[in-house]
């Protein structure tokens, strides 16, 4: 079996950030969501893994390289324009020859694994076996239709009004089938050729077609609310672990790691949370629930709820919460009155709020 992970497209969802960094590599807990989806398929025992690449391939391939420290081999397949889930297996066909495979969108978060869904696809192998979760409002995902015996009977990409809970998850299984499937759709109305289309051309054309149900946390990092609240509940899992330097005048309450390299100066941290190496947090008050990149800089500020990524600075600011914080960026004081603060901020960007 081997593996197609999707690390292309554009990300408009996500902009500011995506203008600078593929939305795959935004770090939640501090570790890309790329990084999270290769582990899962690990876990698998998958060892090949083809990863779909476009404009942002040089990025993509700086953070997971060959894929050795996966203990995995890594095949980048260049896709010229987002034209859509089903174009990639196209684009991957010579790379795919006529193995199962699991397709796994590079932007999601399933942090309770999908081994138990393998091991369902494994023992039935069904032509293709598509991942749900119940969501409440189903209508920006693809909504799954099911029989009394549990097959899939339809499939609508984004539909206004839905006719089931269950969401395509972004993790599909598939036999070899799938490829007469995907050359025989046309592009949907958007442009693009769709999974959904494929998979939907598969149940119509009379093959067996599962879906699992997968009940543990899921979230599509599509948006900025969605990567907080998948960081939230990944740090809610966080384990302490005190590497770097913490000095006698602060205090670390909770699950709280400080990795190698860290400096906590008279500073009071609340937990959950992450220090990256290298970073610094003075005369500061952090967390719950966030995560400081590596090689950042907290000074004089108080910052809840938030993600700041690599090399970051916010200084002189006394309520920071639910913000996003780009590479390098540098957030700072002015001296007027202000409260309770929310940014959304692109890499390299400065931005002043009142203090
Ligand atoms: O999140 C689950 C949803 O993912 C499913 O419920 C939908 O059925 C499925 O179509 C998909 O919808 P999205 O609108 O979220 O797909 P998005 O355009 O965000 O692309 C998903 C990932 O695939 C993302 O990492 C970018 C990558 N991609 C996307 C396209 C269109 C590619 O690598 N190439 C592409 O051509």
């Amino acid at each position: 079996m081997k593996a197609l992970v999707l690390s292309g497209g554009s990300g408009t969802r996500l902009r500011p950030f995506s203008y600078s960094m593929p939305k795959q590599l935004i770090p939640v807990a501090n570790t890309p969501v790329l990084v999270h989806v290769l582990r899962n398929i690990r876990e698998l025992g998958i060892t090949e893994i083809g990863v779909v690449v476009g404009d942002r391939a040089p990025e993509i391939e700086a953070v997971v390289g060959d894929g050795s420290r996966f203990g995995a081999s890594v095949t980048y397949l260049r896709q010229d324009a987002p034209r859509g889930l089903a174009h990639t297996v196209a684009v991957a066909r010579d790379f795919l020859g006529d193995d199962d495979f699991v397709m796994y969108l590079g932007d999601i978060m399933l942090p309770d694994g999908i081994v138990a869904a393998a091991d369902e696809f494994a023992a039935r192998r069904p032509a293709a076996q598509v991942v749900v979760h119940k969501v409440a409002d189903p209508r920006a995902f693809g909504v799954v239709e099911l029989g009394t015996d549990g097959e899939v009977q339809r499939l609508v990409e984004k539909p206004e009004d839905p006719r089931s809970d269950l969401a395509l998850c972004g993790v599909y299984f598939f036999t070899s089938a799938v490829h007469e499937a995907v050359a025989a759709i046309p592009p949907s109305p958007r442009g693009e050729l769709e999974i959904t289309d494929a998979v939907q051309w598969l149940v119509t054309a009379g093959a067996d077609v599962r879906a699992h149900l997968y009940d543990g946390y899921w979230k599509d990092t599509g948006r900025v609310e969605d990567v907080l609240e998948c960081n939230r509940h990944l740090l809610g899992r966080l384990d302490r672990l005190v590497s770097g330097h913490v000095d006698a005048e602060s205090e670390l309450i909770g699950e709280v790691v400080v990795e190698p390299g860290a400096r906590i100066v008279r500073s009071r941290i609340t937990g959950p949370v992450i220090v990256g190496a290298g970073s610094i947090v003075q005369d500061s008050q952090l967390g719950p629930y966030t995560s400081v990149g590596r090689d950042c800089v907290v000074t004089g500020s108080r910052l809840a709820d938030s993600i700041a990524l690599d090399g970051a600075s916010v200084t002189g600011i006394a309520g920071l919460r639910h913000s996003l914080i780009g590479r390098s960026a540098s957030v700072g004081a002015v001296t007027e009155e202000g409260d309770h603060v929310r940014l959304v901020v692109g890499d390299h960007t400065r931005v002043e709020v009142a203090a």
